[in-house]
């Protein structure tokens, strides 16, 4: 009989790969998991809704339902807060940074930023959905209140990202870059176990996702690019096949396994997209380098190279497999 590897094993096993390591981040990957699961139980019951009563009234037990992101985003910031290793949060729900008072989480090295729940549009038609997160080292002396400027840091100095995917099943996919793993929970024994233990993901894919109801609003090099994807062409597994969630993590999600390229492109009207640099294309982008993918802004740059400038910063987004995105690049800076 073989006994299933589980998430804190890995997070422990990883660690003792930096031999001054204190246990800190292995502590807060650890609570997220946590909070991962209690999300889980509860993304679960969505459709229970109607019966224990809608947001903003009272279930039969006499609480007030809560809309399922705020939910997320409370059971995160609470679970961190536990944990005493972050000393604040940037959240999608939150307009200013969460800062945590207690006299551990001062001293705690570390701040998150936090999409709680992603694609929460899909939430009340039982499509998939998901949680993003994104870990940075504070700048600011422990001991102080975390200030904005700790979380306004490049993506190449996250120490570690990931998402939970509530889907078929639920699965945890995070990266200290040491490359990207996935786990799948249990629900049987409540655990995070290991499932797929190196995430490679194809240097080409067959997948192209974008919201396409946006087309006549694109430039001409995705709108170009959009009829590349279609033209058959048996050199080069052509036409493509598209597909398109509208929850970011199970877009991304599926593209990291079967190969593909996802974008969330400018427009005039949106000249920065849609997507968030920090709580979204950060940390997709750690997950999709650590994958072999690559992440840009449609712009030539490398996603994790931007610096930000504010908490809530959009920028377009092109990631997925390596030479779909160098493509895709390719038709945007020759049909501006
Ligand atoms: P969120 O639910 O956190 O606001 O994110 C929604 C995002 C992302 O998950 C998704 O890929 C994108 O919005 C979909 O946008 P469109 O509906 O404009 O395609
Ligand atoms: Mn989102
Ligand atoms: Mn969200």
């Amino acid at each position: 009989m073989t006994f299933a590897v589980t998430l804190n094993e890995v997070i422990m096993q990883k660690q003792s790969a930096f031999p001054y390591a204190k246990g800190e981040l292995s502590r807060l990957l650890s609570d997220i998991g946590v909070a991962a699961k209690i999300v889980h139980r509860e993304v679960n019951k969505a459709g229970l809704v109607d019966i224990l009563g809608a947001a903003g009234v009272e279930n039969v037990q006499g609480e007030e339902v809560k809309k399922l992101d705020i939910f997320a985003n409370e059971q995160f910031i609470s679970a961190l807060k536990t944990s005493g290793m972050c000393c604040g949060i940037a959240s999608e729900e939150n307009e200013e940074i969460i800062t945590y008072n207690d006299n551990l989480s001062l001293n705690a090295k570390y701040v998150v930023c936090l999409d709680p729940l992603d694609g929460s549009s899909n939430i009340d038609v039982n499509v998939s959905i998901g949680t993003i997160f994104s870990i940075y080292r504070r700048i600011t002396e422990p001991g102080n209140f975390a200030e904005e400027k700790d979380f306004l840091q490049p993506g190449t100095k996250q120490v570690a990202a990931g998402y939970v995917i509530y889907g078929s099943s639920t699965m945890l996919v995070y990266t200290t870059g040491l490359g990207t793993t996935g786990f799948t929970l249990d629900p049987s024994i409540g655990e995070f176990c290991l499932s797929h233990p190196n995430m490679v993901t194809p240097k080409e894919g067959k997948i192209y996702s974008i919201n396409e109801g946006n087309y006549l609003k694109f430039h001409d090099g995705i709108k170009k690019y959009i009829k590349y994807c279609q033209e058959k062409d048996s050199a080069t597994n052509r036409p493509y096949t598209s597909r398109y969630i509208g929850s970011l993590v199970a877009d991304f999600h599926r593209n990291l396994i079967k190969g593909g390229i996802y974008i969330y492109p400018m427009t005039d009207s949106a000249p920065n997209g849609k997507l968030r640099l920090l709580y979204e294309c950060n940390p997709i982008a750690f997950l999709a380098e650590q994958a072999g993918g690559k992440a840009t802004d449609g712009r030539g740059n490398r996603i994790l190279e931007l610096s930000p400038k504010s908490l809530h910063q959009r920028v377009p987004f092109v990631s997925g497999s390596s030479k779909m995105v160098d493509k895709v690049e390719e038709f945007i800076s020759t049909y501006k």
